[in-house]
């Protein structure tokens, strides 16, 4: 089958190496052309475990190449995955512009019958304007499918979620396009589930706003047990231990991020309001994860009481832990509120500080990076855990103390054994638990 992968992105570039990884015949496309040269240079300009060896094996094999010609890419393929940013607009409803962009671009190249496939997340319905865009704009009277294909891919294990994935969604409307999206999955024939396409869109907003809702409602049990003697980590725990409910998304903390979740619950809360469908336990978990990070903040005043011109030690800024995206990372408002109060930040995260650079430059005084966590921590008078970055188990917990001018650790992931923290003579505070 030959694919062309529009846009990419993080969706983009573990698409074309993992459609190429299943045979297929791939050339991913994006209009940075000097993304691309770096692709082709052998750079990879993300940090996702496992991407660098699949890209690389496939580029051997001759399965997979890069191009910045998306015309040459869209007249040579006959399935386009389109995989470009639907980012969220002013009003909270996703930002079709690339979307409708890449309609035009296929429907100027549209030299036969090809299948154009929503991989991006997009609104319940978006395929009736992309239908309608590539037929306003095509020079001729070839035919086209437009099928929806979710991805549900997580950053982090981005390879492996797509080459093992649960399960294949595929909203298509006609038997030509679905014949087409079975081949392209061969391999995952028995977990595919094909529905008609508004289906397939909704499935994936709706997938995302529960796993959100799941983790609102933790943090919602968290403040509670705050206020009790109940501990949010068992509670969870015990949750979860009804196969009902499930354990995973049940961890409490600062809230979710990413450039996922916050936008896609938006986007669904707007696409329901428009229908006309209320949509107020969906606000509540908006609103919920909002105030994570004002909670957390509220922790660090009671022990700072005023937080200006006090150096405060942050510790993980990307989103989640084995990734460098830091886009609506919880950090992000925490360092910004930080600094609006007059406090000094030192940062630290593994992959993510360059991301981090961007948005808040090193300036040697009220903003330093770190090489290390203990580097971060020297001077501080507090030290915040924003990530759960697995690395952050093995710190030299002592060492960063010593390094810190007052011993004040507020963990914002639970990551760490109160006592054991406590033991060590630090003030340790963190999220429903005592
Ligand atoms: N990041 C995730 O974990 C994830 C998971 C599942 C689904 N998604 C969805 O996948 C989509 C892409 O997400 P992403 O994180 O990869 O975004 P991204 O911003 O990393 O990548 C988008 C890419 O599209 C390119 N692009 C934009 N307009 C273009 C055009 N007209 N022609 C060609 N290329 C163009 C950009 O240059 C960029 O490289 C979004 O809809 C997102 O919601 C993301």
């Amino acid at each position: 089958m030959k694919i062309a992968v529009l846009g990419t992105g993080y969706v983009g570039l573990v698409t074309a190496a993992g459609l190429a990884e299943f045979g297929h015949s791939v050339v991913g496309a994006d209009k940075m052309a000097d993304k691309i040269e770096r692709i082709r240079r052998g750079e990879i300009p993300i940090y996702e475990p496992g991407l660098g060896a699949l890209l690389a094996a496939n580029l051997r094999r001759g399965t997979l190449s890069f191009s910045a010609d998306l015309a040459a890419a869209v007249q040579a393929a006959d399935v386009l995955f389109v995989c470009v940013g639907t980012p969220q607009g002013d009003d909270g409803s996703a930002d079709m512009a690339q979307i409708e962009e890449v309609s035009r671009l296929i429907a100027e190249n549209l030299n036969g019958y090809k299948v154009v496939v929503e991989k991006s997340t997009v609104p319940v319905k978006t395929s009736v304007w992309i239908k309608r865009t590539i037929s306003l704009y095509k020079k001729n009277e070839e035919e086209f499918d437009v099928a929806s294909n979710p991805e549900f891919l997580r950053e982090g294990s981005a390879v492996e979620d797509f080459l093992h994935p649960d399960r294949i969604i595929i909203g298509v409307e006609s038997d030509r396009a679905r014949d087409l999206m079975l081949r392209i999955y061969d391999r995952h024939k028995d977990r595919i589930l094909v529905t008609n396409i508004d289906t397939a869109e909704l499935i994936k907003h709706a997938s995302n706003s529960f796993l959100a809702l799941k983790i609102s409602y933790i943090n919602l049990m968290a403040n509670l047990c705050e206020r009790t003697e109940a501990d949010v980590e068992l509670v969870a725990k015990g949750m979860g231990l009804d196969p009902r409910i499930g354990a995973r998304f049940l961890k409490a903390g600062i809230g979710f991020g990413g450039s996922c979740f916050p936008k896609d619950l938006k986007a669904l809360i707007k696409i329901g309001e428009d229908l006309g469908v209320d949509m107020s336990l969906l606000k509540e978990t908006d609103r919920i994860n909002q105030a994570r990070v004002r909670l957390f903040l509220d922790k660090l005043k009671s022990a700072l009481w005023i937080l200006g011109d006090k150096t405060i030690a942050v510790l993980g800024l990307a989103f989640k832990p084995e990734t460098d995206d830091v886009r609506e990372a919880p950090s992000i408002r925490i360092v910004q509120a930080l600094l609006d109060e007059g406090a000094r930040v030192r940062l630290y995260d593994p992959k993510a500080a360059d991301n981090m650079r961007e948005l808040f430059p090193e300036d040697g005084v009220r903003v330093v990076y770190g090489a290390s966590p203990a580097e971060a921590a020297e001077g501080a008078n507090a030290l915040l855990v924003c990530t759960d970055w697995a690395e952050f188990l093995d710190l030299d917990l002592a060492n960063v103390k010593e390094r810190m001018a007052n011993p004040i650790f507020i963990d914002g992931r639970n990551l760490y054994d109160p006592a054991a923290v406590r033991a060590l003579g630090f003030e340790y505070f963190s999220i429903g638990r005592k």
